[in-house]
């Protein structure tokens, strides 16, 4: 679903598995002031329903998201690239990857939260025709900061499912 350009890296896409946490947590350290915990991943790739992907490059993992399903609901609960590896597609195949798993599960909607300060992140997800739909205060802790509430309706028109 999501297309693939000139100006993409190739990364291969994968389930993530309990063996990746350490990496992963290595670079969830580095880009995130507020990181998850390893009991955060764990349970992000062991519970019903809930799910996670990589991106790897030369074997090393460069990326990663994660999601939950929630009847015809998607969340959309992590999504990080190493610094270097930005603004070369990356983020855009993963999201395209979780997009197409829980559209094809059946889900209408996905919905995720994003710090106002981000604006890379929200600059992303824009781009991505996710919508701000509300904001939720103080949601953010280490530093405090309210939560944009974004989201994207999966269903419509054939343009509109272009993921
Ligand atoms: C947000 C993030 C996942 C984007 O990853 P990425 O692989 O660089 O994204 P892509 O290359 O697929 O998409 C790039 C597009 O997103 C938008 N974008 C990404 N970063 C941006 C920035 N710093 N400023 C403005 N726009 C930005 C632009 O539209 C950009 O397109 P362009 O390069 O043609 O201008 C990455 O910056 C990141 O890991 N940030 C830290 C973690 C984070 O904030 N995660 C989201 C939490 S909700």
């Amino acid at each position: 679903m999501t297309r693939a350009t000139n100006h993409d890296l190739r990364v291969n896409i994968r389930d993530m598995s309990l063996a990746d946490i350490p990496a992963i947590m290595q670079i969830e350290r580095l880009i995130f002031p507020d990181p998850w915990s390893v009991a955060a991943f764990k349970e992000q790739v062991t519970a019903e329903g809930w799910g996670g992907i990589v991106a790897e490059c030369g074997g090393a993992i460069i990326g990663y998201g994660c999601y939950y399903i929630v009847e015809s609901e998607a969340h959309l609960t992590n999504l990080g690239v190493v610094p270097k590896y930005r603004r070369k597609s990356v983020a855009k195949q993963l999201l395209g990857n979780i997009l197409q798993f829980v559209t094809e599960r059946n889900c209408e909607y996905v919905f995720l939260e994003v710090r106002p300060s981000n604006r890379g992140a929200v600059a992303f997800y824009e781009k991505h025709h996710f919508e701000v739909l509300y904001r939720r205060p103080n949601y953010y802790k280490q530093p405090v900061e309210d939560a944009l509430v974004m989201g994207r309706y999966l269903g419509g028109t054939e343009k509109d499912q272009q993921l």
